[in-house]
């Protein structure tokens, strides 16, 4: 295998460095018309009364649709149901009706000739409301947090463990909402194709979700709705279910019968998902040897009033430590907000940060190492279910993520490191997500020049999909990768989920290798076909495919290349489609692992904290691609340094508003904040998960990095801040 494992450029590099790449909001079509959006301003109540009469006098604008004038829209909450939204609730429906459920819901869509006479025109709709009391502040809900659903079994008696315990630890944990922020603001141009037919370019994680969406939105049959989505400028989550600007955009086409282009404002991107702010209690108990006895993880986390959307927070702590006595509860608070959503390893950033945080803690109480705490409670099975790991090299991560950071010559007291008038700080936290793989088909149409093409209607949300499709079909079918082409994102093509759950390497990959097999098979048997042919007596698991040819295994000056097999069978293409398969058994748990270690310093004074260095040695399988895993793994550690230090979506409750909606004053890192990150990639051969040994790692370069920046400030401190963002203002209030 010439690509397979090899840090391989990303082959729609170019295209994205010298624009070439085409994003939703940039494709045009003759007669484009724009829209902009009006947002309401209070978080709940009635519109009263809407007045557009100002804005249509303007010149150039052509309609303004609001709840009293939209197209028609499906009136079931079945019909709203993307494939991926959550189970219970009524997804929000823009434009419904005269109704509002947050600060920031769409309530008008102004269309013009031109984007700045739409948003011009947009403010001048004069809107009043009759308004009603809401709550936007989860401290206010939690006590009436209901609970959710959720598989971790209790084990034993946590709480009677608890209270025996030699050692305890027991705080509660804070992560505030986060926004997305990715650099491509949503955005939809849909192109009015005549006869009902619409084109519709779309910020999504998955084309063929926001298909069937529109279609059962706007009751239209499978062929008249197609979507594309080729490139996607970073979604992290927030375009896995549909946005509204997609079903306004729509709406607008259709009320125009032009096409349309819609693209929110950065401000109007804080009206989306989020990450839901979370309380988690954790109470640990343990063996003064420092093996565990006790785990209780409780999590409490936001929802909207009309969708219960959750994810996992407390699950991890459930399989990932040993402890004979172990107690999981989920909760979810309704607030007057939109419904929250998936971001970057949802529940685990959250959840992971609150238990290695509590570990670092009782770890001090132990007057433990935190390394050594961990290793004392490792588990080669998963708790929860009591089954084995396909593989699990969490140990060696520990180990080679500790020599490369140099923890052995960590002292163990708080404020006993320094560097000039900078306190020092050394902490560590482990990582865990899921290996997902879901079903996805592949396309490959190989001409008799030598060339492939493969299709499949994945997104690339910037993880590198193109690049490790290609890899994986240059290698079986032994081709050099510039005869590969790629098509990706597009309703039309080949079936795929939307990507997210860090399921798409794998599945993707083994939708290609399923599908070069049956080329593989086909070539042979026309190289076996020729007059005289090297190959007459082989069978596929004699030969292997290289260098455009089919080669003998036994005696690789037997070969025949795959033009002359094609030529001599009077065949210019070979067409193949498959889906992957995947052993689905649940006798093994499947997951990824990390080791995180940082170093903060903390001028004394100030309390000015700086991420010097993070070391993440992560253990994902076997690895496609070490510069694009690189990528990824270097991108979760920078969002884990913002999640620690920066990131928080400030609400005014009292008017239930965000008030730092935009990216001045959301502060996301920037170069001067990120320093030294060092990537590793241990060993982890697994033969079981599935043929080519592959886990995504999309999300687990987060896991674990905010609590590993959290024990450090602690280390250098001896301040615990338990509620994120870690600001000075915190490291001096708890002094
Ligand atoms: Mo990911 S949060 O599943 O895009």
């Amino acid at each position: 295998m010439n690509y397979i494992g090899t840090p391989t450029s990303r082959v729609d590099g170019r295209a994205k460095v010298t624009g070439e790449a085409k994003y939703a909001g940039e494709f045009n079509v003759p007669g484009l018309a724009y829209g902009s959006v009006v947002e309401s301003t209070i978080p709940k109540g009635r519109i009263a009364r809407i007045d557009a009469s100002e804005p249509l006098r303007i010149e150039g604008v052509l309609d303004v649709l609001t709840c009293e004038n939209r197209p028609r829209l499906a009136g079931t909450d079945k019909a709203w149901k993307d494939d991926v939204a959550p189970e219970e609730g009524s997804p929000f429906r823009p434009l419904y009706d005269d109704r509002i459920m947050f600060s920031g819901q769409p309530i008008a869509l102004v269309l013009a000739e031109e984007w700045e006479i739409a948003r011009y025109a947009a403010s001048l709709v004069r809107i009043e409301y009759e308004t009603q009391a809401f709550v936007t502040d989860l401290y206010k809900r939690r006590d009436q947090a209901f609970v959710v659903e959720k598989p971790e079994k209790p084990r034993g008696d946590a709480e009677k463990a608890y209270a025996a315990a030699d050692v305890r630890h027991e705080a509660e944990y804070f992560i505030p909402t986060e926004h997305h922020n990715p650099m491509e603001l949503f955005a939809s141009t849909v192109t009015w194709d005549g006869g009902g037919k619409l084109t519709v370019y779309d910020k999504t994680q998955g084309v063929q979700n926001v298909q069937r969406y529109l279609c059962s939105v706007f009751n239209k049959k499978a062929d008249d709705v197609r979507v594309i989505s080729p490139f996607v400028g970073g979604a992290f989550g927030a375009g896995l279910r549909p946005q509204y600007q997609v079903v306004l955009a729509v709406m607008g086409a259709l009320a125009l019968r032009r096409s349309v282009r819609l693209v929110l404002t950065r401000q109007q991107m804080y009206g989306l998902g989020y990450r839901p702010a979370t309380i988690e209690r954790l109470a640990l108990g343990a063996k003064a040897d420092g093996t565990l006895d006790a785990i209780t993880h409780e999590a409490i986390a936001v929802t909207s009033q009309f969708e219960e959307f959750s994810r996992n927070d407390t699950g991890w702590a459930a399989l990932l430590y040993k402890s004979a006595n172990a107690k999981f509860v989920h909760r979810l608070a309704r607030l007057d907000v939109p419904t929250s959503s998936d971001m970057r390893a949802p529940g685990a950033a959250t959840g992971v940060y609150a238990l290695e945080s509590a570990m670092d803690e009782l770890a001090v109480a132990l007057k433990l190492d935190p390394v050594e705490l961990r290793l004392r409670c490792y588990s080669d099975r998963d708790q929860n279910e009591d089954v084995p790991y396909t593989s699990k090299a969490l140990r060696e991560c520990y180990r080679q993520g500790a020599e490369a950071f140099g923890w052995n010559k960590r002292k163990p007291e708080t404020r006993s490191m320094r560097d000039g008038s900078e306190l020092v700080g050394w902490g560590m936290a482990t990582g865990i997500w899921e290996a997902l793989q879901m079903p996805v088909a592949a396309r490959i149409v190989l001409s008799a020049n030598g060339h492939a093409e493969v299709s499949c209607a994945a997104s690339d949300i910037g993880t590198g999909t193109y690049t490790i499709m290609a890899q994986v079909a240059a290698d079986r079918l032994g081709l050099p990768i510039e005869n590969i082409s790629i098509k990706l994102g597009d309703s039309t093509l080949p079936q795929a989920p939307v990507e997210g759950g860090s399921w798409m390497a794998a599945s993707a990959s083994h939708a290609v290798a399923t599908t070069a097999e049956e080329v593989r098979k086909e070539l042979l048997a026309l190289a076996k076909a020729i007059k005289d042919s090297p190959l007459a007596n082989a069978r596929l698991e004699d030969v292997t495919f290289a260098d455009g040819k089919v080669v003998s295994k036994r005696d690789a000056s037997r070969t025949v290349s795959i033009a002359d097999a094609m030529r001599s069978g009077a065949v210019d293409r070979i067409e193949k489609e498959k889906t992957n398969s995947f052993p689905d058994d649940s006798s093994h748990a499947r997951n990824t692992h990390s080791a995180v270690f940082a170093e903060v310093k903390v001028d004394e004074q100030l309390g000015v904290i700086r991420i010097t260095r993070i070391v993440n040695a992560v253990a994902a399988g076997r690895i496609l691609n070490t510069k694009t895993a690189h990528s990824q793994i270097m991108g979760g550690v920078v969002w884990g340094i913002g999640m620690a230090l920066h990131e928080e979506t400030v609400f005014d409750h009292k008017f239930g508003r965000i008030m730092n909606a935009n990216i001045a004053e959301y502060h996301v890192p920037v170069n001067a904040d990120v320093q030294d990150i060092k990537v590793i990639f241990v060993d982890e051969p697994d033969d079981i998960i599935n043929p080519l040994g592959i886990k995504g790692l999309g999300e687990i370069g987060i896991v674990g990095v905010a609590a590993a920046i959290a024990n450090a400030v602690y280390h250098a401190t001896g301040v615990r801040v338990r509620d994120l963002p870690i600001t000075l203002d915190k490291l001096h209030r708890a002094a």
